[in-house]
């Protein structure tokens, strides 16, 4: 018989078709947790770590094929420079410190967003990662840093308009597919499952083109506080969805 605890660290049973191949999460509420707390809010961005680690095991447990962590936005440099010169070493460390545990879970790493304004060093250190980790294939984490979805749209609006004028591409060739080979990241899957904490209900710029038509749930808890079962209860409200692509 197993202890009450080992019990609930199980993943609930769910057929296979019900659990989401690509999750994207907005980690939100790292400020509040950390204010809750009379902390700084750095402090609060530090305890989001183990969550996010946390969810990574608990995505490998249940059969997520493919999370989308959103790191750091490119809206986020509008926030005060202390912050964000936290925030990308934070990154930096972060991968630093995790990459070797994520190859040894299967977990393949991919950095998704702008060169652009990014911290060499917080690059060079995803770079590393995406290649120690390239050939695992258990789970793809999407580390998206420096990522934000209209940015993203636009690069590859511009990045096709030159091959347009280039005359590599004509204009009626066109359509959603060959964009999507313009986008930071064409391999990405469509996002099944667009996860945010705090219970705040909104996109902010993340992933727009890869969630059309994502199942969204808003979790009412702070970021620090999600562990893996905050997941897979979010996975059991997806299970429960009737997903229709636009069909009657
Ligand atoms: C939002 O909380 C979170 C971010 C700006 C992204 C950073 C996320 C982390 C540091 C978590 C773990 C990430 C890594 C790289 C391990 P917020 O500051 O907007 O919170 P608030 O809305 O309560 O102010």
């Amino acid at each position: 018989m197993k202890k009450p605890s080992e019990k609930k660290m199980l993943p609930p049973r769910l057929p296979k078709s019900a659990i989401p191949h690509h999750v994207a999460l907005v980690m939100d509420g790292n400020g509040r947790w950390a204010k809750q707390r009379g902390l700084p809010r750095t402090k609060g961005h530090e305890a989001g770590e183990a969550a996010l680690f946390d969810v990574v095991e608990g995505a490998l447990l249940i059969g997520v094929k493919e999370l989308s962590a959103y790191a750091f936005s490119t809206e986020n440099w509008r926030r005060s420079p202390d912050e964000v010169k936290f925030l990308m070493g934070f990154n930096r460390e972060v991968i630093r410190r995790r990459r070797d545990q994520m190859n040894e879970m299967g977990v393949r790493i991919r950095w998704v967003g702008r060169p652009q304004k990014l911290w060499k060093s917080v690059m060079n250190e995803l770079l590393e990662a995406e290649e120690l980790t390239k050939r695992n294939k258990k789970l793809t984490l999407n580390m998206c840093v420096n990522y934000g979805g209209r940015a993203e749209i636009a690069d590859a609006a511009a990045l096709l308009a030159q091959d347009v004028a280039k005359k590599r591409i004509k204009p009626d060739q066109i359509n959603e597919k060959l964009f999507s080979k313009y986008l930071d990241e064409p391999t990405m899957s469509d996002v099944d499952l667009f996860l945010r904490s705090s219970g705040e209900q909104r996109t902010s710029n993340f992933l727009l083109w890869q969630s059309a038509y994502a199942e969204m749930v808003f979790m009412d808890v702070l970021w620090p506080d999600v562990t893996r079962e905050t997941l897979w209860k979010a996975i059991e409200i997806y299970a429960g969805r009737e997903r229709r692509f636009g069909k009657a």
